[in-house]
């Protein structure tokens, strides 16, 4: 492998992506979790390159700080105007001194189903055939838009030819180039000077190294790679959702060959970050996002959307969202929770239906079954919330904290206006609206006393619907006196 290493990968991502009719330029839209460009760097770098430049033009400052913000460190070349991808290579060149002795790889930044697998193989081919050029080629069953790979009679490459530059006969030719290409970084150079204009776009071709290099007499070899999906270069939005299903059947075969149990892969989505635990199961209408962990046993969906967050062994998430959160070994949530930052479910604990949690520690066994507000709290173990509570956390300048001990049992329709703390084994009554600590093991009551004013419906509604029902009531005995 390491005799293979390539001198360099250069990641031609300069264009605009005109076809993608975007504010964002083409290579920051987004499949599974990832940029383009970060897909085809994140291939890139599974080569172990002596160096990695991704050319940058078009939204430079968009693009280069992405780059920093995902892979630290990347080195890029500006290709100022977008001459083509022959002089967007020369530029990747100077930028490492005019010229690179051994393999240069050239991969388009809006290849984003390339896998390093494939890169790796061509670099092979090429090294063990002794190639001055080795391109990667795919057979397509619509080749529009690709330049196509011409060959002789003996089946040797000639040339590639771009679309808009092809006759009706080489159009008919369905063998493309897929735009990576392995080369050898002296020939290259040399080869590049000598690459012309002269064609419908005006532009630099780096696809016309080949037949210069041919012409010249030295080795140009095609590599047909297997899986003509792999190369799927976007360049509008209709092609941005193939790659994004393409990818994501791909990463989900890999869990499920893994031992995770996908019910429904067409419903399912997936980012490339997204871990799982043997015996996972996720049901339809499911998105993992982010650094999302589905741990071993645990079971997620259907109609569930969870990012950044960490599913414990055991764990049942039904119809939830939840955003930074991490949800203990066997603990429960949903049907319809929202889980938001900072959340963290104790082992065995409970966010059930229409609840919802932010900055929230619930230990170990603690349960918020019903219709609850819970944030900027942190509760013990064993206890349990009343349903239809509310964590008062906000006075509308500043969010306070709430703390309940363990093997509390506060009453349904509480209202915990924070700062506050409940102490361990305390109760609170149903409706109680909890302003001061409550001492551990205390009841605390905080509502206004029931009082029944006798006969006021009858002195106040006479003849009513409520007045004569209450009327028969009191001649039935059943008025509860
Ligand atoms: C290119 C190839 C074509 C191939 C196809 C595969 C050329 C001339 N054509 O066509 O043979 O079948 O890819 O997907 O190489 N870029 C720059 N600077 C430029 C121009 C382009 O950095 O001046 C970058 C773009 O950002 C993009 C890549 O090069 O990532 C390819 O450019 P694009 O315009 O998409 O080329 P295609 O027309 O698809
Ligand atoms: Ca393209």
């Amino acid at each position: 492998m390491s005799a293979n290493r390539p001198a360099a990968v250069v990641v031609l991502a300069a264009g605009e992506g005109t076809r993608m009719k975007s504010a964002t330029p083409k290579v920051l839209h987004e499949i599974c979790g990832r940029t383009l460009v970060g897909h085809v760097v994140s291939a890139a770098r599974e080569l172990d390159p002596q160096h990695l430049v991704v050319v940058v033009g078009h939204a430079r400052e968009q693009v280069t700080a992405h780059l920093e913000g995902v892979y630290p460190g990347t080195r890029t070349a500006v290709q100022h105007e977008q001459n083509g991808t022959g002089h967007a290579v020369r530029m990747a060149l100077e930028e490492l001194g005019g010229t690179v002795d051994g393999t240069v790889v050239v991969v388009c930044g809006d290849t984003p189903l390339l896998t390093g697998e494939t890169l790796r193989a061509l670099t092979e081919t090429h090294t063990s055939d002794g190639n001055a050029v080795t391109v990667l080629t795919a057979e397509v069953p619509d080749s529009t838009g690709y330049g196509r790979i011409v060959r002789d009679t003996t089946g040797a490459v000639t040339a590639i030819v771009e679309h808009k530059d092809a006759t009706d006969e080489q159009r008919a030719i369905r063998e493309i180039n897929s735009g990576v290409f392995a080369f050898d970084g002296k020939l290259l150079t040399s080869a590049l000077g000598q690459v012309r204009t002269d064609n419908s776009q005006g532009e630099e071709y780096l696809t016309d190294v080949l037949g210069i290099l041919r012409a010249a007499g030295h080795r140009v070899g095609a590599s047909v790679g297997g899986d003509h999906r792999e190369i799927l270069g976007i360049n509008n939005r209709v092609q941005l959702a193939e790659a994004r299903a393409l990818l994501n059947a791909r990463l989900l075969e890999r869990a499920m060959l893994a031992g995770v149990t996908i019910v429904d892969p067409v419903s399912t989505l997936v980012d490339v970050t997204v871990t799982f635990g043997q015996d996972a199961l996720v049901h339809p209408g499911t998105q993992l996002l982010g650094a999302t962990h589905v741990a071993e046993g645990a079971e997620v969906g259907p109609n569930t959307r969870l990012k950044d967050t960490s599913v414990g062994a055991g764990a049942r998430v039904d119809n939830s969202v939840a955003d930074g959160a991490v949800i203990g070994a066997k603990a429960t949530v949903g049907p319809f929770a929202y889980l938001r930052p900072g959340t963290d479910l104790g082992v065995k604990s409970k966010a059930g239906a229409y609840v919802e949690m932010k900055n929230a520690q619930i230990g170990e066994g603690t349960k918020v079954p019903h219709l609850s507000y819970v944030g900027d709290a942190t509760i013990g173990e064993y206890s349990n919330i009343g349903a239809a509570s509310v964590f008062v956390n906000y006075d509308g300048e500043s969010k306070h904290h709430t703390t309940v001990g363990s093997h509390c049992r506060t009453g349904s329709d509480n209202m915990f206006v924070a700062p506050v703390t409940i102490g361990d084994g305390a109760y609170t009554a149903a409706g109680s609206v909890i302003t001061k600590d409550v001492p551990p093991g205390a009841l605390a009551v905080a509502r206004g006393q029931q009082r029944n004013i006798e006969g006021w419906v009858a002195r106040k509604r006479p003849g009513s619907a409520a007045a004569q029902a209450a009327q028969s009531a009191s001649e039935e005995g059943v008025d509860g006196a």
